[in-house]
């Protein structure tokens, strides 16, 4: 056993140090700053290195920059948010609020690519649950599969690593990084202290052996408190699993990645045996496309590289209280009422006394400006009771002013539209490159007026 290392509480608000642990820092008088760190680390390995250890100073023309070889993990949306598989020695964060699916994605993973030789340590569910789950999951379950994924109950850092390296898997999966602890600290598991100095242990770990970890955070409600948002900084690669707990889907997102694109996005359905990869997820999205009641509207976005096409809801009606209300699920709220205050102002809707719900279909979330036509053209459709053919799309920023402001990577959205046989895109004016393909009648817009009287007369 080594000696005990000497910690320390440092705030996270002023960086002052203090012997043990207090709610409120000494020095800044914030609460609840404090976070547990090791001291003397140098010490504790005997000193400072002499000179020629370690590594040196290299001229940058003789590093030889070919990416290294990488392990596919066999789930082709996993592999290509990635940016093509795990690179050897990295560590992914898989950060996600509960329950939203991260155990059962690694798990299906791993079981259903026999070629990988996995270590699956659950610090949360007991290796029986972990088999009742992987039963239920069914892939690679059969007499004589499931047999590369060796599943391990345990928590202490210090003896995980003995076992990986008894073990050597191709790869480790670590759920959740809330329940590790390590000897070296004395705060519980799941402290910020704990989950820093964890994963930096892991880091190491992982870089010295070459043999990729995989860690599963949970995103606490306010994100910061010992959740992911500690570690982002520390880690190889971020990826958020995410999505609407009462819908099937579920988005898994990078949000950090040292060995590829962040512009990826995979798309899930959770069912009955585990996560499914949505092959086209417009058209899943939009169902079927008979015949609408008035307020739906579908926009052409772009969720990273990928265009989406995703249904536009929006319900307006006379206010019963004195104030009216405005809601939105799935799109910023206070963007929509910027949306309602440009109609009002630049348009002459009246909409001041009129409740305004928006909703989009499926639970999913945009966040790019894009949208805004459609939402504008699914309000006012609802608001005159007018509804807008299925076979239109829309993509166009609306701003401050009512004008159409152009929105990136036209020419993917207005191909994806064609592919679902759309008949009609709107888009904003001066965008190059607005050749109709397939089919499709691309009419630009400079004004919210002109595709209102297009649409409505
Ligand atoms: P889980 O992977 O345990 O979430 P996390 O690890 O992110 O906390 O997923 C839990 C939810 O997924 C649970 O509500 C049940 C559901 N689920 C299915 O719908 N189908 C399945 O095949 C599995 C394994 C889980
Ligand atoms: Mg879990």
């Amino acid at each position: 056993m080594a000696a005990k290392v000497r910690t320390r509480y440092v705030c996270r608000n002023c960086g002052a140090e203090h012997a043990q642990w207090m709610g409120q820092c000494g020095t800044c008088k914030e609460w609840n700053t404090l976070v547990e760190e090791v001291r003397d680390r140098v010490k504790e390995r005997g000193g400072v290195p002499a000179a020629g250890q370690g590594s040196r100073p290299v001229p940058i023309a003789d590093i030889r920059a070919g990416e290294g070889p990488r392990t596919p993990l066999g789930d082709r949306e996993l592999d290509r948010v990635l940016g093509g598989g795990v690179v050897p020695g990295s560590l992914i964060l898989i950060g996600g609020d509960p329950g939203i699916g991260k155990s059962t994605l690694m798990l299906q993973t791993v079981l259903r690519t026999p070629g990988l030789s996995t270590l699956y340590i659950s610090g949360e569910e007991s290796a029986q649950q972990v088999k009742m789950r992987a039963e239920r999951l069914g892939g690679g379950m059969g007499p004589g599969q499931g047999g590369n994924c060796f599943v391990l109950n345990e928590t202490n850092t210090q003896l995980i690593f003995r076992h990986i390296e008894e073990l050597q898997p191709d790869l480790v999966i670590v759920d959740s990084v809330q329940t590790l602890h390590t000897a070296v600290l004395e705060g519980s598991p799941g402290s910020v202290g704990q989950v820093r100095e964890c994963t930096s242990e892991l880091m190491r770990f992982a870089k010295a052996t070459g043999i990729p970890v995989v860690l599963i955070g949970h995103i606490t409600k306010d994100g910061a408190i010992a959740g992911p948002k500690v570690l982002e900084h520390m880690v190889d690669c971020v990826l958020q699993f995410e999505g609407d707990r009462d819908h099937a889907y579920r988005l898994l997102r990078p949000l950090k990645n040292r060995f590829g694109s962040t512009n990826e996005l995979g798309i899930y359905e959770m069912q009955g045996s585990g996560l499914a990869i949505v092959e086209d997820p417009s058209q899943v999205l939009l169902g079927d496309r008979g015949p609408r009641p008035s307020g739906v509207c579908v926009a052409a976005t772009l969720e990273g590289m990928r265009p989406l096409l995703v249904e536009v809801q929006a319900l307006v009606s006379s206010a019963v209280y004195g104030t009216p209300q405005r809601s939105a699920t799935g799109f910023d709220l206070r963007r929509l009422n910027m949306l309602l205050a440009v109609l009002e102002k630049r348009c002459g809707f009246r909409l001041g006394q009129k409740d305004v719900f928006l909703n989009l279909a499926g639970g999913f979330r945009v966040e790019e400006p894009a949208i805004d036509l459609a939402v504008v053209c699914a309000v006012l459709g609802s608001n005159a009771d007018i509804p807008v053919p299925m076979d239109r799309c829309f993509a166009g920023e609306v701003g401050l002013t009512g004008e159409v402001r152009p929105v990136t990577r036209i020419e993917q959205r207005i191909s994806e539209a064609a592919k679902l046989g759309f008949a009609k895109i709107y888009v904003p004016k001066g965008t190059k490159g607005l050749q109709g393909t397939g089919g499709i009648e691309v009419v630009p817009i400079g004004r919210v007026d002109e595709v209102l009287i297009d649409l409505f007369g």
